[in-house]
Protein backbone atom coordinates (compact mmCIF):
# COMPACT_ATOMS: atom_id res chain seq x y z
CA UNK A 1 0.00 0.00 0.00
CA UNK A 2 1.24 3.30 -0.27
CA UNK A 3 1.51 5.05 2.57
CA UNK A 4 1.58 8.86 2.34
CA UNK A 5 4.72 9.86 0.05
CA UNK A 6 6.39 6.58 1.03
CA UNK A 7 6.17 3.47 -1.37
CA UNK A 8 7.88 0.11 -0.97
CA UNK A 9 8.92 0.05 -4.74
CA UNK A 10 11.65 -1.93 -5.98
CA UNK A 11 14.55 0.46 -7.44
CA UNK A 12 15.35 -1.92 -10.51
CA UNK A 13 11.55 -2.30 -11.17
CA UNK A 14 11.15 1.35 -10.57
CA UNK A 15 13.79 2.42 -12.62
CA UNK A 16 13.31 -0.31 -15.77
CA UNK A 17 9.52 1.50 -15.93
CA UNK A 18 10.29 5.03 -15.45
CA UNK A 19 12.55 5.70 -18.08
CA UNK A 20 11.74 9.44 -17.66
CA UNK A 21 12.43 9.48 -13.78
CA UNK A 22 15.91 10.68 -12.90
CA UNK A 23 17.98 8.62 -10.80
CA UNK A 24 18.61 11.89 -8.72
CA UNK A 25 14.98 12.02 -7.87
CA UNK A 26 15.25 8.77 -6.22
CA UNK A 27 18.31 10.05 -4.09
CA UNK A 28 16.28 13.07 -2.66
CA UNK A 29 13.64 10.29 -1.78
CA UNK A 30 15.48 7.48 0.08
CA UNK A 31 12.05 6.63 1.38
CA UNK A 32 11.15 5.62 -2.18
CA UNK A 33 13.31 2.37 -2.65
CA UNK A 34 13.08 -0.74 -1.09
CA UNK A 35 13.58 -4.65 -1.77
CA UNK A 36 10.48 -5.87 -2.19
CA UNK A 37 8.93 -6.36 -5.73
CA UNK A 38 6.74 -3.08 -7.61
CA UNK A 39 3.90 -0.91 -4.96
CA UNK A 40 -0.07 -1.55 -6.32
CA UNK A 41 -1.35 1.09 -6.10
CA UNK A 42 -4.76 1.59 -4.89
CA UNK A 43 -7.30 3.38 -6.71
CA UNK A 44 -10.96 4.84 -6.13
CA UNK A 45 -12.84 6.49 -8.05
CA UNK A 46 -16.39 8.54 -7.43
CA UNK A 47 -18.37 9.67 -10.91
CA UNK A 48 -17.97 7.11 -13.22
CA UNK A 49 -19.47 8.03 -16.68
CA UNK A 50 -17.17 9.09 -19.73
CA UNK A 51 -14.51 11.48 -18.11
CA UNK A 52 -14.12 9.31 -14.72
CA UNK A 53 -13.74 5.85 -16.75
CA UNK A 54 -11.37 7.87 -19.19
CA UNK A 55 -9.84 9.16 -16.27
CA UNK A 56 -9.22 5.53 -14.07
CA UNK A 57 -7.67 4.10 -17.38
CA UNK A 58 -5.83 7.29 -17.98
CA UNK A 59 -4.09 6.64 -14.12
CA UNK A 60 -3.86 2.97 -15.04
CA UNK A 61 -1.66 3.64 -17.99
CA UNK A 62 0.56 6.26 -16.32
CA UNK A 63 0.58 3.83 -13.21
CA UNK A 64 2.39 1.36 -15.69
CA UNK A 65 4.44 3.32 -17.21
CA UNK A 66 5.99 3.45 -14.10
CA UNK A 67 6.43 0.40 -12.90
CA UNK A 68 3.54 0.19 -10.34
CA UNK A 69 0.59 -2.01 -10.27
CA UNK A 70 -2.78 -1.02 -9.53
CA UNK A 71 -5.83 -2.25 -8.19
CA UNK A 72 -9.78 -0.52 -8.14
CA UNK A 73 -10.71 -0.82 -4.66
CA UNK A 74 -13.76 0.99 -4.76
CA UNK A 75 -16.11 2.94 -7.65
CA UNK A 76 -19.29 5.31 -6.35
CA UNK A 77 -21.43 6.82 -8.88
CA UNK A 78 -25.30 8.17 -8.44
CA UNK A 79 -26.21 5.20 -11.12
CA UNK A 80 -25.41 1.94 -9.93
CA UNK A 81 -25.10 0.54 -13.57
CA UNK A 82 -22.86 3.55 -14.33
CA UNK A 83 -20.24 2.21 -11.64
CA UNK A 84 -20.63 -1.17 -12.42
CA UNK A 85 -19.73 -0.30 -16.61
CA UNK A 86 -16.69 1.42 -15.16
CA UNK A 87 -15.57 -1.74 -12.84
CA UNK A 88 -16.34 -4.08 -15.78
CA UNK A 89 -14.05 -2.04 -17.98
CA UNK A 90 -10.83 -2.43 -15.51
CA UNK A 91 -11.82 -6.07 -14.54
CA UNK A 92 -12.73 -4.83 -10.80
CA UNK A 93 -15.09 -6.71 -8.65
CA UNK A 94 -18.48 -5.42 -8.90
CA UNK A 95 -19.21 -5.84 -5.04
CA UNK A 96 -17.02 -2.68 -5.23
CA UNK A 97 -19.34 -0.31 -6.97
CA UNK A 98 -21.08 2.13 -4.61
CA UNK A 99 -24.53 4.09 -5.97
CA UNK A 100 -26.60 7.19 -4.31
CA UNK A 101 -25.15 10.84 -3.83
CA UNK A 102 -23.47 9.28 -0.89
CA UNK A 103 -21.62 6.69 -2.30
CA UNK A 104 -18.34 8.85 -2.30
CA UNK A 105 -18.30 8.28 1.65
CA UNK A 106 -17.97 4.28 0.39
CA UNK A 107 -14.80 5.41 -1.70
CA UNK A 108 -13.49 7.79 0.62
CA UNK A 109 -13.44 5.31 3.47
CA UNK A 110 -12.01 2.31 1.39
CA UNK A 111 -8.28 1.57 1.30
CA UNK A 112 -7.65 3.86 -1.84
CA UNK A 113 -3.95 5.52 -2.00
CA UNK A 114 -5.82 7.72 -4.75
CA UNK A 115 -9.21 8.72 -5.17
CA UNK A 116 -10.19 10.29 -8.66
CA UNK A 117 -13.10 12.64 -8.86
CA UNK A 118 -15.19 12.95 -12.11
CA UNK A 119 -18.68 13.99 -11.02
CA UNK A 120 -20.75 17.09 -11.95
CA UNK A 121 -18.44 20.08 -10.52
CA UNK A 122 -21.27 21.12 -7.91
CA UNK A 123 -20.08 18.29 -5.80
CA UNK A 124 -16.78 18.44 -5.89
CA UNK A 125 -15.97 20.55 -2.97
CA UNK A 126 -17.59 18.02 -0.73
CA UNK A 127 -15.95 15.68 -1.60
CA UNK A 128 -12.76 16.86 -2.07
CA UNK A 129 -12.64 17.97 1.56
CA UNK A 130 -14.03 14.27 2.41
CA UNK A 131 -10.76 12.83 0.48
CA UNK A 132 -8.47 15.64 1.95
CA UNK A 133 -10.10 14.52 5.38
CA UNK A 134 -9.32 10.91 4.95
CA UNK A 135 -5.87 11.41 3.78
CA UNK A 136 -6.52 10.77 0.03
CA UNK A 137 -4.13 11.88 -2.50
CA UNK A 138 -6.60 12.92 -5.62
CA UNK A 139 -6.82 13.78 -9.43
CA UNK A 140 -10.01 15.93 -9.52
CA UNK A 141 -11.62 16.75 -12.64
CA UNK A 142 -12.05 20.48 -13.25
CA UNK A 143 -13.96 22.87 -12.78
CA UNK A 144 -14.00 22.23 -9.17
CA UNK A 145 -16.75 24.43 -7.67
CA UNK A 146 -20.17 26.37 -9.21
CA UNK A 147 -20.29 29.28 -6.73
CA UNK A 148 -17.81 31.32 -4.64
CA UNK A 149 -18.52 29.57 -1.47
CA UNK A 150 -17.21 26.07 -3.09
CA UNK A 151 -14.61 27.74 -4.59
CA UNK A 152 -12.92 28.76 -1.36
CA UNK A 153 -13.91 25.37 0.06
CA UNK A 154 -11.66 23.79 -2.31
CA UNK A 155 -8.63 26.71 -1.74
CA UNK A 156 -9.50 25.67 1.97
CA UNK A 157 -8.76 21.89 1.64
CA UNK A 158 -6.15 22.43 -0.92
CA UNK A 159 -4.24 23.74 1.98
CA UNK A 160 -5.40 21.23 3.90
CA UNK A 161 -3.92 18.96 1.41
CA UNK A 162 -0.66 20.52 1.51
CA UNK A 163 -0.15 20.79 5.37
CA UNK A 164 -0.94 16.81 5.21
CA UNK A 165 1.53 16.65 2.03
CA UNK A 166 -1.10 14.88 -0.10
CA UNK A 167 -0.69 15.55 -3.94
CA UNK A 168 -3.47 16.79 -5.90
CA UNK A 169 -4.01 17.16 -9.36
CA UNK A 170 -6.86 18.88 -11.48
CA UNK A 171 -7.84 17.87 -14.41
CA UNK A 172 -7.06 21.33 -16.46
CA UNK A 173 -4.63 19.15 -18.56
CA UNK A 174 -2.96 21.72 -20.59
CA UNK A 175 -0.80 22.38 -17.68
CA UNK A 176 0.86 18.86 -18.64
CA UNK A 177 0.74 19.49 -22.05
CA UNK A 178 4.44 19.38 -24.02
CA UNK A 179 3.56 22.48 -25.76
CA UNK A 180 2.01 24.39 -22.77
CA UNK A 181 4.60 23.98 -20.85
CA UNK A 182 6.85 25.39 -23.34
CA UNK A 183 4.92 28.48 -24.25
CA UNK A 184 4.64 29.01 -20.54
CA UNK A 185 8.65 29.10 -20.67
CA UNK A 186 9.03 31.10 -23.05
CA UNK A 187 6.73 33.84 -21.51
CA UNK A 188 8.46 33.76 -18.59
CA UNK A 189 11.86 33.94 -20.10
CA UNK A 190 10.68 36.90 -22.24
CA UNK A 191 9.93 35.72 -25.68
CA UNK A 192 7.01 38.15 -26.09
CA UNK A 193 8.32 40.40 -23.97
CA UNK A 194 5.92 42.61 -21.33
CA UNK A 195 2.53 40.54 -21.79
CA UNK A 196 -0.34 43.05 -22.09
CA UNK A 197 -3.20 41.22 -22.87
CA UNK A 198 -5.19 38.64 -25.40
CA UNK A 199 -8.20 36.48 -26.71
CA UNK A 200 -9.31 32.83 -25.04
CA UNK A 201 -12.22 31.36 -26.76
CA UNK A 202 -14.31 28.07 -26.60
CA UNK A 203 -16.56 28.59 -29.04
CA UNK A 204 -18.01 25.52 -30.12
CA UNK A 205 -21.06 23.26 -30.86
CA UNK A 206 -24.03 22.04 -28.67
CA UNK A 207 -23.64 19.59 -25.91
CA UNK A 208 -25.55 17.06 -24.88
CA UNK A 209 -29.23 17.29 -23.06
CA UNK A 210 -31.27 15.20 -21.98
CA UNK A 211 -35.53 15.65 -21.70
CA UNK A 212 -36.93 14.83 -18.40
CA UNK A 213 -38.65 11.00 -17.77
CA UNK A 214 -41.69 10.36 -17.14
CA UNK A 215 -42.51 10.49 -13.12
CA UNK A 216 -38.32 11.44 -12.66
CA UNK A 217 -37.67 12.65 -9.44
CA UNK A 218 -35.74 16.14 -9.59
CA UNK A 219 -32.42 14.80 -7.90
CA UNK A 220 -32.44 12.27 -10.73
CA UNK A 221 -33.57 14.70 -13.80
CA UNK A 222 -30.62 17.38 -13.02
CA UNK A 223 -27.99 14.68 -12.33
CA UNK A 224 -28.85 13.15 -15.98
CA UNK A 225 -29.58 16.72 -17.44
CA UNK A 226 -26.50 18.18 -15.19
CA UNK A 227 -24.65 20.11 -18.40
CA UNK A 228 -27.82 22.27 -18.60
CA UNK A 229 -27.74 23.42 -15.37
CA UNK A 230 -25.91 26.50 -13.41
CA UNK A 231 -26.43 24.55 -10.43
CA UNK A 232 -24.73 21.45 -11.47
CA UNK A 233 -22.25 22.66 -14.03
CA UNK A 234 -21.47 26.01 -13.25
CA UNK A 235 -22.76 26.93 -16.83
CA UNK A 236 -20.54 26.37 -19.86
CA UNK A 237 -17.91 29.51 -19.04
CA UNK A 238 -16.78 27.51 -15.78
CA UNK A 239 -17.39 24.00 -17.37
CA UNK A 240 -15.70 24.22 -20.83
CA UNK A 241 -13.87 27.79 -20.75
CA UNK A 242 -12.23 26.99 -17.66
CA UNK A 243 -9.36 25.19 -19.46
CA UNK A 244 -8.42 28.65 -21.64
CA UNK A 245 -9.15 30.54 -18.39
CA UNK A 246 -6.39 29.04 -16.50
CA UNK A 247 -3.77 28.95 -19.28
CA UNK A 248 -4.59 33.03 -19.24
CA UNK A 249 -3.68 33.28 -15.30
CA UNK A 250 -1.46 30.52 -15.61
CA UNK A 251 0.53 32.84 -18.23
CA UNK A 252 -0.16 36.10 -17.02
CA UNK A 253 0.72 34.56 -13.86
CA UNK A 254 -2.02 36.11 -11.55
CA UNK A 255 -6.01 35.91 -11.10
CA UNK A 256 -8.15 39.10 -12.91
CA UNK A 257 -9.26 41.58 -11.11
CA UNK A 258 -12.38 42.07 -12.18
CA UNK A 259 -14.97 40.66 -15.35
CA UNK A 260 -17.33 42.59 -16.96
CA UNK A 261 -19.36 40.77 -19.57
CA UNK A 262 -23.02 39.80 -21.20
CA UNK A 263 -24.36 37.01 -22.12
CA UNK A 264 -27.39 35.47 -23.54
CA UNK A 265 -29.81 32.16 -24.30
CA UNK A 266 -31.22 31.23 -27.96
CA UNK A 267 -31.37 27.96 -28.82
CA UNK A 268 -31.66 25.40 -25.25
CA UNK A 269 -34.98 23.93 -24.52
CA UNK A 270 -33.93 22.71 -20.96
CA UNK A 271 -31.93 23.74 -17.91
CA UNK A 272 -31.76 27.41 -17.53
CA UNK A 273 -27.87 28.10 -18.54
CA UNK A 274 -26.63 30.46 -21.28
CA UNK A 275 -25.20 29.65 -24.90
CA UNK A 276 -22.98 32.10 -24.75
CA UNK A 277 -20.91 34.63 -23.07
CA UNK A 278 -18.11 37.34 -23.87
CA UNK A 279 -16.47 38.98 -21.08
CA UNK A 280 -13.70 41.55 -20.57
CA UNK A 281 -11.42 39.53 -17.93
CA UNK A 282 -9.49 43.13 -16.34
CA UNK A 283 -6.06 41.65 -14.92
CA UNK A 284 -4.44 44.82 -13.33
CA UNK A 285 -1.78 47.25 -14.44
CA UNK A 286 -3.40 47.49 -18.08
CA UNK A 287 -3.92 43.72 -19.15
CA UNK A 288 -6.96 42.55 -20.01
CA UNK A 289 -7.67 39.27 -21.91
CA UNK A 290 -11.13 38.91 -24.12
CA UNK A 291 -12.77 35.71 -23.15
CA UNK A 292 -15.51 34.53 -25.83
CA UNK A 293 -17.49 30.89 -24.93
CA UNK A 294 -20.50 29.86 -27.17
CA UNK A 295 -22.29 26.50 -27.69
CA UNK A 296 -24.09 26.59 -31.16
CA UNK A 297 -23.66 24.33 -33.74
CA UNK A 298 -22.89 25.84 -37.06
CA UNK A 299 -20.54 28.53 -36.00
CA UNK A 300 -17.11 29.09 -36.72
CA UNK A 301 -15.09 27.00 -33.94
CA UNK A 302 -12.28 28.15 -32.14
CA UNK A 303 -10.78 26.99 -28.80
CA UNK A 304 -7.97 28.46 -28.18
CA UNK A 305 -5.75 31.13 -26.72
CA UNK A 306 -4.01 34.38 -27.84
CA UNK A 307 -1.66 36.41 -25.75
CA UNK A 308 -0.10 39.35 -26.81
CA UNK A 309 3.76 41.06 -25.48
CA UNK A 310 5.49 44.23 -26.32
CA UNK A 311 7.61 42.12 -28.48
CA UNK A 312 5.52 39.63 -30.03
CA UNK A 313 2.55 37.21 -29.07
CA UNK A 314 1.87 33.68 -28.82
CA UNK A 315 -0.82 30.80 -29.37
CA UNK A 316 -1.55 28.88 -26.12
CA UNK A 317 0.40 25.94 -28.07
CA UNK A 318 3.43 27.99 -29.66
CA UNK A 319 4.51 31.29 -31.12
CA UNK A 320 2.30 33.64 -32.96
CA UNK A 321 2.83 34.77 -36.64
CA UNK A 322 6.78 35.30 -37.72
CA UNK A 323 7.91 33.22 -34.11
CA UNK A 324 9.77 34.22 -31.18
CA UNK A 325 12.32 37.36 -31.67
CA UNK A 326 13.95 36.87 -29.05
CA UNK A 327 16.18 33.44 -29.50
CA UNK A 328 14.81 30.78 -26.78
CA UNK A 329 16.25 27.81 -26.18
CA UNK A 330 12.51 26.14 -25.28
CA UNK A 331 13.43 22.51 -22.82
CA UNK A 332 11.27 18.97 -23.70
CA UNK A 333 8.37 18.01 -21.51
CA UNK A 334 7.42 14.53 -21.30
CA UNK A 335 4.33 13.93 -22.54
CA UNK A 336 3.53 10.53 -22.01
CA UNK A 337 0.04 9.11 -23.82
CA UNK A 338 -0.66 12.90 -24.71
CA UNK A 339 -2.18 14.95 -21.63
CA UNK A 340 -4.75 13.22 -20.21
CA UNK A 341 -2.29 10.32 -19.54
CA UNK A 342 0.68 12.52 -18.53
CA UNK A 343 -1.32 14.56 -15.80
CA UNK A 344 -1.70 10.70 -13.68
CA UNK A 345 2.31 10.33 -14.72
CA UNK A 346 3.08 13.86 -12.79
CA UNK A 347 0.71 12.92 -10.10
CA UNK A 348 1.76 9.27 -9.40
CA UNK A 349 5.70 10.52 -9.74
CA UNK A 350 4.81 13.42 -7.18
CA UNK A 351 3.77 10.53 -4.74
CA UNK A 352 6.13 8.10 -5.22
CA UNK A 353 8.99 10.78 -5.64
CA UNK A 354 7.50 12.69 -2.03
CA UNK A 355 6.92 15.53 -3.92
CA UNK A 356 3.35 16.36 -4.35
CA UNK A 357 2.26 18.32 -6.62
CA UNK A 358 -0.99 20.45 -5.32
CA UNK A 359 -2.94 22.15 -8.22
CA UNK A 360 -5.99 22.55 -5.81
CA UNK A 361 -5.25 26.24 -5.69
CA UNK A 362 -5.14 26.89 -9.27
CA UNK A 363 -7.92 25.12 -10.21
CA UNK A 364 -10.03 27.07 -7.91
CA UNK A 365 -8.87 30.17 -8.82
CA UNK A 366 -9.23 29.73 -12.47
CA UNK A 367 -12.84 28.06 -11.25
CA UNK A 368 -13.33 30.97 -9.36
CA UNK A 369 -12.46 33.18 -12.60
CA UNK A 370 -15.16 31.33 -14.28
CA UNK A 371 -17.96 31.93 -12.06
CA UNK A 372 -16.78 35.82 -11.70
CA UNK A 373 -17.28 36.02 -15.41
CA UNK A 374 -20.83 34.45 -15.57
CA UNK A 375 -22.01 36.30 -12.22
CA UNK A 376 -21.19 39.39 -14.37
CA UNK A 377 -22.87 38.21 -17.49
CA UNK A 378 -25.98 37.15 -15.48
CA UNK A 379 -26.39 40.27 -13.35
CA UNK A 380 -24.98 42.99 -15.56
CA UNK A 381 -23.06 44.10 -13.16
CA UNK A 382 -18.96 45.27 -13.03
CA UNK A 383 -17.80 42.10 -10.70
CA UNK A 384 -14.61 42.23 -8.65
CA UNK A 385 -11.87 39.27 -7.47
CA UNK A 386 -11.80 40.81 -3.82
CA UNK A 387 -15.79 40.48 -3.43
CA UNK A 388 -15.79 37.00 -3.89
CA UNK A 389 -12.96 36.52 -1.57
CA UNK A 390 -13.35 38.55 1.06
CA UNK A 391 -16.06 38.57 3.25
CA UNK A 392 -15.91 42.40 4.68
CA UNK A 393 -17.13 44.16 1.97
CA UNK A 394 -20.41 42.43 1.88
CA UNK A 395 -20.65 41.88 -1.18
CA UNK A 396 -24.04 40.01 -2.83
CA UNK A 397 -21.89 37.47 -4.35
CA UNK A 398 -19.60 36.30 -1.78
CA UNK A 399 -22.59 34.09 -0.26
CA UNK A 400 -23.74 33.33 -3.17
CA UNK A 401 -24.77 29.53 -3.25
CA UNK A 402 -26.39 27.79 -5.72
CA UNK A 403 -28.93 25.16 -4.89
CA UNK A 404 -30.08 22.35 -5.04
CA UNK A 405 -26.91 22.05 -3.23
CA UNK A 406 -24.44 19.09 -3.03
CA UNK A 407 -25.94 18.20 0.51
CA UNK A 408 -28.89 18.88 -0.81
CA UNK A 409 -28.84 15.83 -3.07
CA UNK A 410 -27.65 14.07 0.24
CA UNK A 411 -30.66 15.02 2.47
CA UNK A 412 -32.82 14.08 -0.59
CA UNK A 413 -34.84 17.88 -0.48
CA UNK A 414 -33.54 18.24 -4.33
CA UNK A 415 -35.75 21.13 -5.74
CA UNK A 416 -34.62 21.52 -9.67
CA UNK A 417 -34.74 24.89 -10.78
CA UNK A 418 -37.53 25.34 -13.77
CA UNK A 419 -36.55 24.75 -17.13
CA UNK A 420 -36.20 27.96 -19.48
CA UNK A 421 -36.12 30.32 -16.99
CA UNK A 422 -32.53 32.27 -17.26
CA UNK A 423 -31.15 35.32 -16.05
CA UNK A 424 -31.70 38.42 -16.87
CA UNK A 425 -29.22 41.10 -16.25
CA UNK A 426 -29.94 44.58 -14.60
CA UNK A 427 -32.58 42.85 -12.07
CA UNK A 428 -30.12 41.79 -9.43
CA UNK A 429 -28.18 43.37 -6.84
CA UNK A 430 -25.75 46.18 -8.12
CA UNK A 431 -21.70 46.21 -7.43
CA UNK A 432 -20.57 47.86 -4.20
CA UNK A 433 -18.52 51.26 -5.66
CA UNK A 434 -16.32 51.26 -2.57
N1 LIG B 1 -10.49 17.59 -18.54
C1 LIG B 1 -11.30 17.43 -19.55
O1 LIG B 1 -10.93 17.65 -20.70
C2 LIG B 1 -12.72 16.97 -19.31
C3 LIG B 1 -13.44 16.39 -20.33
C4 LIG B 1 -14.74 15.99 -20.07
C5 LIG B 1 -15.30 16.18 -18.82
N2 LIG B 1 -14.57 16.78 -17.84
C6 LIG B 1 -15.14 17.02 -16.50
O2 LIG B 1 -15.35 15.76 -15.86
C7 LIG B 1 -16.51 15.82 -15.05
C8 LIG B 1 -17.48 14.71 -15.47
O3 LIG B 1 -17.82 14.89 -16.82
P1 LIG B 1 -18.33 13.66 -17.73
O4 LIG B 1 -18.21 14.11 -19.13
O5 LIG B 1 -17.66 12.41 -17.32
O6 LIG B 1 -19.87 13.60 -17.34
P2 LIG B 1 -20.80 12.29 -17.34
O7 LIG B 1 -22.20 12.76 -17.27
O8 LIG B 1 -20.39 11.38 -18.44
O9 LIG B 1 -20.41 11.60 -15.96
C9 LIG B 1 -20.70 12.12 -14.69
C10 LIG B 1 -20.99 10.93 -13.79
O10 LIG B 1 -21.10 11.38 -12.43
C11 LIG B 1 -22.19 10.67 -11.83
N3 LIG B 1 -22.63 11.43 -10.67
C12 LIG B 1 -23.43 12.53 -10.64
N4 LIG B 1 -23.56 12.96 -9.38
C13 LIG B 1 -22.87 12.10 -8.59
C14 LIG B 1 -22.64 12.01 -7.19
N5 LIG B 1 -23.13 12.92 -6.35
N6 LIG B 1 -21.89 10.99 -6.72
C15 LIG B 1 -21.39 10.07 -7.58
N7 LIG B 1 -21.57 10.10 -8.91
C16 LIG B 1 -22.29 11.11 -9.41
C17 LIG B 1 -23.22 10.57 -12.95
O11 LIG B 1 -24.19 9.59 -12.70
C18 LIG B 1 -22.32 10.25 -14.14
O12 LIG B 1 -22.11 8.86 -14.29
C19 LIG B 1 -17.07 17.23 -15.19
O13 LIG B 1 -16.57 18.06 -14.18
C20 LIG B 1 -16.50 17.68 -16.52
O14 LIG B 1 -16.37 19.08 -16.62
C21 LIG B 1 -13.28 17.15 -18.05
Amino acid sequence: MLKGIHTSLSRREFVKGAAAISASSLLVNPGAVFAAGPETIKLGLIGCGGRGSGALENCIAAAKHLGLNTEVVALADYFMERAVGTAQKVGAPEDRCHAGADAYKKVVASNADVVLMATPPNFRPIHFEAAVNAGKHVFMEKPVAIDPPGARKIMASGKQALEKKLAVVAGTQRRHQAAYLQTAHAIANGAIGKLMGGQIWWCGGALWYRTRNEGESDADYMVRNWVSFTEMSGDHIVEQHVHNIDVANWYIGRVPESALGFGGRARRQTGNQYDFFSVDFDYGNDVHIHSMCRQIDGCYNRTSEYLVGTDGAVWGTGPGQGGYKKSIQLPEFEEFGGPYVQEHVDLLKSIVDGKPINEAHNVAESTLSGIMGRISAYTGQNVRWRELMDESLNSPWYNLTLAATGEDFEKGTVVAPPDDVVAIPGSGPRQRRS
